[in-house]
């Protein structure tokens, strides 16, 4: 069968990124640009802030990747893009520059849900078997999805409230830790024990997450400690509520595995570089289910890349998936559709 190239534009949040993808699994170039230095000064990302400097950014990262990859966009088979969620300003610039090129150089165009990117972010480390199980945990969603098939996508668990991502950014706040928290509390945990209890979260559904109680509970108990004249042990504060979430999430993904036909396993999202997170995984996977292959995708593709978006866009483009040119991003879309 021919190679079928991609070159796939992200820009649902304060990354602008492109990449260029051979057959759905083979990276022959990747650039994102990141804004965390600028959103730090915030403390979070800004949305105005955002959708200006991808403007700044984008044809700068586009020309860099095809330059990466010794490939002019005549050379590419399609153009992939994240059409949703996200900030919409940000999401505008990348669609826009996206149609740009599809109708400059007559290329079709591919839409694509960014949480199917981070998804599909895992072909890059094994093909994907099906029936699938994917925890997605990102600064903007905690979802179980269950893939009968390529493509095919179930949401089967969601948060109820807080994403997984903005609960570790909003404890990293209140720690007072730079944005954004995540990678800040995984490194403190390290060196900290969890010795501060802090409840579970409580859902009544066995596959739904919740995790604004337990940012709650973190608040109550500094105050709590502040009061008494002691001071908060930050690195045993991210220890204990490290473990008190992931064990929520692990909880969920078990539960799945035990109820659902799956034959594979796959971590996605920013969530997923999480060291702790990685190690439980694996050692859940390798301990209780044998028979259940999964993958750890690697730290690159975890956070927010092109590359995810090439690798889900290839799967796209070969079902025939086409947006055209009045196509709009779409700060909420369902990924089931
Ligand atoms: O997927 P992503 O890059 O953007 C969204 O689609 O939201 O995820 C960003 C989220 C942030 O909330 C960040 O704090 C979190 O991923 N994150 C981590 C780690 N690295 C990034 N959370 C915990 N541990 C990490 N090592
Ligand atoms: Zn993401």
């Amino acid at each position: 069968m021919k190679d079928v190239i991609i070159l796939a534009i992200e820009s649902s949040c304060d990354e602008t990124a492109c990449a260029i993808v051979k057959n759905g699994n083979e990276i022959l170039a990747s650039k994102v640009a990141t804004q965390i230095d600028v959103h730090t000064l915030y403390g979070g990302v800004v949305p105005e802030i955002a959708s200006r400097i991808h403007v700044e950014n984008i044809s700068i990262i586009i020309k860099e990747t095809l330059k990466q990859a010794n490939l002019t966009v005549n050379d590419v088979d399609a153009i992939a893009f994240t059409k949703g969620p996200g900030l919409i300003g940000s999401l505008h610039v990348g669609v826009l520059a996206a149609k740009t090129l599809a109708w400059a150089y007559n290329k079709p165009l591919v839409g694509v849900h960014h949480l199917s990117g981070h998804i599909y972010a895992n072909a890059f480390v094994d093909k994907l078997q099906f029936p699938l199980l994917a925890l997605v945990v990102s600064g903007g969603h905690t979802e179980l999805v269950y893939m009968k098939e390529d493509y095919d996508f179930k949401v089967i668990g969601t948060t109820l409230d807080d994403a997984i991502g903005e609960s570790y950014d909003k404890v990293g706040r209140l720690l007072d830790l730079p944005y954004p928290g995540g990678p800040k509390i995984d490194k403190l945990s390290k060196l900290g024990q969890p010795v501060y209890k802090l409840p579970k979260p409580k859902v009544d559904s066995p596959l739904d997450f919740s995790f604004s109680g337990l940012k709650s509970a973190i608040m109550q108990s500094i105050n709590r400690i502040e009061k008494s004249g002691e001071k908060v042990d930050i690195n045993d504060m991210c220890a204990s509520f490290q473990q008190t979430a992931l064990s929520a999430l692990w909880d969920r993904v078990d539960y799945a595995l035990k109820n659902y036909d799956v034959k594979q396993f796959v971590l996605a999202g920013g969530v997923a570089a999480n060291s702790k997170l990685r190690e439980i995984v694996q050692q859940k996977m390798q301990q209780d289910y044998p028979n259940i292959s999964y993958i750890i995708p690697p730290l690159s593709c975890c956070t927010d890349n092109a590359a995810m978006i090439g690798a889900s866009g290839y799967i796209a483009y070969l079902k025939g998936i086409r947006s055209d040119y009045s196509t709009s991003a779409m700060a909420s879309i369902d990924l089931e559709n």
